[in-house]
């Protein structure tokens, strides 16, 4: 009798130990065991590629919020999305507060050292973007000028390129729509907005133009940023070639980007 009671102790505490052990893997970043629902971070200011439509409904639509959510789905995960400033975005990969970020990223070796990025999924170019009336239509007129740039951004690189031959006075923001603002404000000259982005903003803002520079398109291409060496890099990128090859992902940039490329 005592031996058996002996026995259901131990296999008790076995089992204690196994749950143990299984409540120890590491939390998603929705700070839940469910293993279903994946973080994505992403900066809610750039239509089309991610923004909120109207002051009603807080939804975070775009692009890559379609892309998220069709990717993670054929996985077997839901997408919970969370928009932090542009410039915290590799940081918060790095601290587990998002399980991936889509944010119209452009996978840089200075990103590489911190993140890992799946393969390029959109490429775009920068554009320089100004009032019609500003007399601005080439690089060499920037100069002297103030030109805005979103903080953290690529564009804020290519500023301090230009800045190398052509001096400009730069200026950062945290969001595209308030770079906007500034120009319509008379406060900045210019802004070096990605063309896609831009383009969106021209057919509301009918006082604004642009022309784009450099003719690298993948110099402002898009990639998925993972923390790194996470198992889902792989994953995403064997579902992001099948949507490359399927033809769903070209139906998607017809869906935002009325079909450019
Ligand atoms: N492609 C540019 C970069 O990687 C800008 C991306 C900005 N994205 C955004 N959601 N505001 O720096």
């Amino acid at each position: 009798m005592k031996k058996g009671i002996m026995l259901f102790l131990a296999m008790m505490m076995l089992l204690g130990l196994l749950a143990a052990c299984g409540t120890s893997n590491k939390n998603n970043a929705n700070g839940s065991k469910d293993k279903k629902t994946l973080v994505m971070g992403t900066s809610a200011d750039y239509p089309p590629f991610e923004y909120v439509k109207t002051e009603k409904s807080n939804d975070i639509i775009g692009f890559d919020v379609d892309l998220a959510k069709a990717l993670a789905s054929k996985l077997g995960y839901k997408v919970q999305v969370k928009d932090i400033d542009f410039s915290g975005l590799v940081q918060s990969l790095k601290s587990g507060q998002v399980d991936f970020v889509l944010a119209g990223m452009t996978p840089t070796e200075k990103r590489k050292k911190n993140v890992d990025f799946s393969d390029i999924y959109y490429t775009a170019q920068h554009m320089i973007v100004s009032k019609k009336d500003s007399g601005i239509t080439k690089l060499d007129d920037l100069k002297g000028k103030t030109v805005g740039v979103q903080l953290g951004s690529i564009q804020e690189g290519k500023a301090n390129d230009i800045n190398k031959t052509t001096p400009i006075k730069i200026e950062n923001r945290n969001r595209i729509p308030d770079i906007i603002q500034e120009i319509k404000a008379g406060r900045f000259d210019a802004a070096i907005i990605e063309d896609t982005v831009a383009k969106g903003y021209f057919t509301k803002e009918k006082d604004l133009t642009g022309f784009t520079i450099g003719d690298n398109p993948n110099e402002a291409g898009s990639a998925i940023a993972f923390p790194k060496n996470s198992d889902l890099t792989a994953k995403f990128n064997k579902e992001l070639k099948k949507m490359k090859d399927n033809g769903e992902l070209k139906k998607l940039v017809v869906k935002w980007f009325g079909g450019e490329k």
